[in-house]
């Protein structure tokens, strides 16, 4: 079969290309660097029930009015549910998982997160006006994946 040259030049870069795209994930992963992008914080997702912080996921209101919101993302829900956060407030969203990849996303905001076990992902935002958002899980983790939702309610700042 006839190739033309042309055509062969690029089904070799495009053959070349993949092969350095493979290799680059496959060092990261064997060098231990695939962690959420925010920082690097472990917890134990075995022993999440006793943990100080995630053990009872909620949203905190700091010092200097502020929020953190502490959220576990389990098969197949969000906890707490709802998340009820202040308007024109800095929120620190601080979401890890305690079972398989999740994925966090506040539907029409910039809110989106992979909830990866073992790893805390941190990461703020603010709501400027108060309203109900929906929250989806937008990592396939299985059978129920569709049905893991769950509320983001942003109240009048007090
Ligand atoms: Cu959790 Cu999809």
């Amino acid at each position: 079969m006839h190739v033309e040259l042309y055509e062969r030049l690029w089904m070799w870069i495009a053959a070349a290309l993949i092969a350095v795209f493979l290799g680059v994930i496959v060092t990261t992963a064997a060098a231990g660097a695939i962690q959420p992008p925010s920082h690097i914080e472990t917890v134990d997702p075995t022993t999440l029930t006793a943990h100080p912080e995630f053990g009872d996921p909620k949203v905190v209101t700091n010092a200097d009015g502020s929020v953190t919101a502490s959220v576990v993302a389990a098969t197949f829900s969000f906890t707490p549910d709802p998340i009820e956060v202040p308007a024109g407030k800095r929120v620190t969203f601080r979401l890890t998982s305690s079972d398989v990849l999740h994925g966090l996303q506040v539907v029409g905001t910039n809110v989106n997160a992979m909830a990866v076990p073992g790893y805390v992902s941190q990461f703020t935002y603010t709501f400027p006006k108060p309203g109900e958002y929906l929250i989806t899980c937008h990592e396939f983790c299985g059978l129920f994946h569709h049905t893991m939702v769950g509320k983001l309610i942003v109240t009048e700042a007090p």
